[in-house]
């Protein structure tokens, strides 16, 4: 068995591994990542590319920020549509100057990863069988296996960033965690195009035949998403039945603007929230979606795994700069007072933009629920006050720092 050693071991090389690994390079501590899968696959995981201030600023730190700098698009605002009639959510003015940033998810990680290699730091791809030792011990350890060889990578800390299907989570004791979930029941159908979009901000549409969201990645190329029942599958919406009704949900204007074109990417996901209380255990911290997931309404999901990594590079610089180890104890306190907000919001959002009529199978609950949530949206579109919740959500809210 071959063996390694490290200050911390990062497992999952998705956004969150690859940001916190950046950042504490910089700072000086040393860090090794281990990924199941080859950097291609990882890059070839379509998600969401709305951005928080937050975030642009810890890439900035990271120093990953140039490409995103020239071809990210600053997004002052979006539209909500309720049955055609839209209304736009000015993020600017509703919070006082704040926006989003809107680059694609996979940008911003072949970018970390780009920096991860120039700055020559250690990344495992393939590593399978990975197995974490006893948190509880003051070196744990991490086992894989690698090019036929067995390692053993030692460590002071290990940061659980392997997404909802890794390891990590399941190494804190059953009895010591706390996993709530919600499933909806629709799904999202997703549709990449290398046509120019039909807006240029994004437009999410409620309507009576199920929400429609438009985004983008550039001036060249769109991102479209239509709510479909869980039991649809890729092979049911050709290119044509999607663009027909992508244009039946969206307002009048925007859909007699919209340029149709072959898919280069179709996908469908289903529609989670999660949250797995605590965060930390041992010298454990789990980071990103190996902790939370977000149904994707509120493009919550990469900007609550920036906060986590933000807090956990807080906690650790602070550990190393002086020998305080008390701090890690915040850790799990304060990602989750910002990840239940986060995840308020996306089930929030997600409640009042999309169509709940097949709820209706189990009688008037599901109509009533419907009605409820159309009557909140109308509420808050009514309102600056109403508008204002929105929009300084959307933008993000602030991080808390470590106490003293
Ligand atoms: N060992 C090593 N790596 C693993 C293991 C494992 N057992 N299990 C999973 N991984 C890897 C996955 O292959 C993936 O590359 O961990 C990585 C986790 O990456 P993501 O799922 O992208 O999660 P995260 O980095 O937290 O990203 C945050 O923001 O928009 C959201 O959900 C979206 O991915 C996004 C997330
Ligand atoms: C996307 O562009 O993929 C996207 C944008 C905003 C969302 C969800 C997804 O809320």
């Amino acid at each position: 068995m071959k063996k390694l050693k490290t200050q911390v071991a990062i497992i999952g090389a998705g956004p969150s591994g690859l940001l916190l690994g950046q950042l504490l390079a910089r700072k000086g501590i040393s860090n090794i990542i281990l990924e199941k899968e080859t950097g291609s696959y990882v890059l070839g995981r379509i998600r969401a590319g709305i951005f928080e201030q937050g975030f642009v600023d810890l890439v900035h730190e990271a120093g990953a920020a140039d490409r995103m700098s020239k071809e990210g698009e600053v997004h002052n605002g979006f539209e909500i549509a309720v049955d055609g009639r839209t209304t736009r959510i000015d993020l600017k003015k509703l919070t006082g100057g704040n926006a989003v940033v809107c680059y694609g998810q996979v940008e911003i990680t072949k970018d970390l990863m780009d920096a991860r290699t120039n700055a020559e730091l250690i990344t495992y791809y393939e590593a399978s069988a990975v197995e974490l030792g006893d948190v509880k011990l003051d070196k744990p350890t991490v086992t894989f296996a690698h090019g036929g060889e067995e390692y053993q990578l030692q460590c002071d800390y290990i940061a659980g960033c392997d997404g909802f299907h890794g390891v990590s989570r399941q190494t804190i004791p059953a009895d010591l965690r706390t996993e709530h979930e919600r499933i909806y029941p629709f799904g999202w159908m997703g549709l990449l195009s290398d046509t120019p979009p039909v807006s240029e901000e994004l437009i999410y549409s409620k309507h009576h035949r199920g929400f429609a969201l438009a985004s983008r990645r550039s001036a060249t190329r769109s991102r479209y998403y239509i709510q479909v029942p869980l039991t649809d599958q890729v092979a049911d919406w050709s290119d044509n039945a999607f663009w027909e009704e992508l244009k039946k949900r969206l307002p009048a204007e925007a859909a007699a603007n919209l340029i149709t074109g072959p898919s280069i990417e179709k996908s469908v996901a289903p529609l989670r929230s999660f949250i797995c209380e605590p965060m930390q255990y041992g010298n454990l911290f789990l980071v990103g979606d190996a902790a939370h997931i977000v149904p994707p309404t509120g493009a919550k999901g990469l900007n609550l795994a920036a906060s986590d990594v933000s807090t956990l590079y807080k906690v650790l610089t602070r550990v190393y700069d002086s020998g305080d180890k008390h701090c890690i104890e915040q850790y799990s306190a304060i990602a989750l007072r910002r990840v239940w907000h986060g995840e308020r919001f996306s089930w929030w959002m997600t409640n009042m933009l999309h169509n709940f009529d097949d709820m209706t199978a189990h009688g008037l609950e599901g109509l009533t629920f419907g009605r409820f949530m159309a009557s909140e949206l109308a509420y808050y579109l009514a309102s600056e006050a109403g508008q204002k919740v929105i929009a300084e959500q959307y933008v993000g809210l602030p991080y808390e720092d470590l106490a003293p």
